[in-house]
């Protein structure tokens, strides 16, 4: 499974790069917001750092003009996917954009009828937001399972499940359980993955009694 992260904080994007967990990049109108920077300058910077697929979020609501700024975004870098909402515009502005060769991302989904949708139009991604869907009293999950048991009755639906809205390390494992292709972290629950307190706890013991021995590895 992949691991983008879901983030416009270049200081967040270069630390995690380190690990080589990041296989791309995710952004949307909030995270830019959030950033405070100019959206062409931050997208130019992340795809300086990761050579995976850095998501940029059209805001236009038409498709001609999805189109327009489509293109235009994915000029920033080859690595950009064009994200488009789950609207009829937004397929349409699918449809063309990965018709001429681009990565699309379709995003804001909220259900199989809509993910069946978005491959038909030829969607790179699929962005199911799980998060969002648990906090309005759904089960997030059962959307994955859905979009993965029809996409795996079809041959020729080659989208990737891209799930989005990750609030926690549970998403991250039940994806995976799956076999969601993608999951997009904010960097908070990407460290987390690591964490464990049994871990910490039993370092914490092999270090104390390797003190007792006087030893060094390195000496
Ligand atoms: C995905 O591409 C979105 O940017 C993101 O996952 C939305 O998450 P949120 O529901 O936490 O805003």
């Amino acid at each position: 499974m992949k691991f983008f992260v879901d983030t416009a904080d270049i200081a967040e994007i270069r630390d995690l790069a380190e690990t080589g967990m990041v296989d791309g990049v995710t952004t949307n109108p909030s995270l830019v917001a959030k950033s405070g920077r100019d959206f062409f300058e931050v997208l130019r910077d992340i795809c300086a750092i990761v050579p995976g697929p850095v998501s940029a979020e059209v805001a236009a609501t038409d498709s001609k003009a999805m189109i327009e700024e489509g293109l235009r975004l994915s000029e920033v870098a080859g690595n950009i996917a064009v994200k488009v909402p789950l609207t009829w515009d937004g397929l349409k502005a699918c449809r063309t954009l990965s018709g001429r060769g681009l990565m699309v991302n379709v995003t804001l989904c909220f259900s199989a009828n809509q993910a069946l949708l978005a491959a038909k139009a030829g969607a790179t991604f699929v962005s199911p937001f799980v998060g969002r869907l648990d906090d309005a009293g759904h089960e997030g999950m059962e959307l994955i399972e859905e979009i993965r048991t029809i996409y795996d009755n079809y041959d020729a639906l080659a989208t990737e499940i891209l799930v989005a809205s990750v609030r926690n390390p549970v998403h991250v494992r039940d994806a995976a359980l799956i076999g969601a292709d993608v999951v997009t972290l904010p960097p908070a629950v990407l460290r987390a993955l690591a964490a464990h307190p049994l871990t910490d706890k039993g370092l914490a013991a092999f270090l104390a009694d390797w003190k007792k021995t006087g030893q060094e590895i390195l000496r």
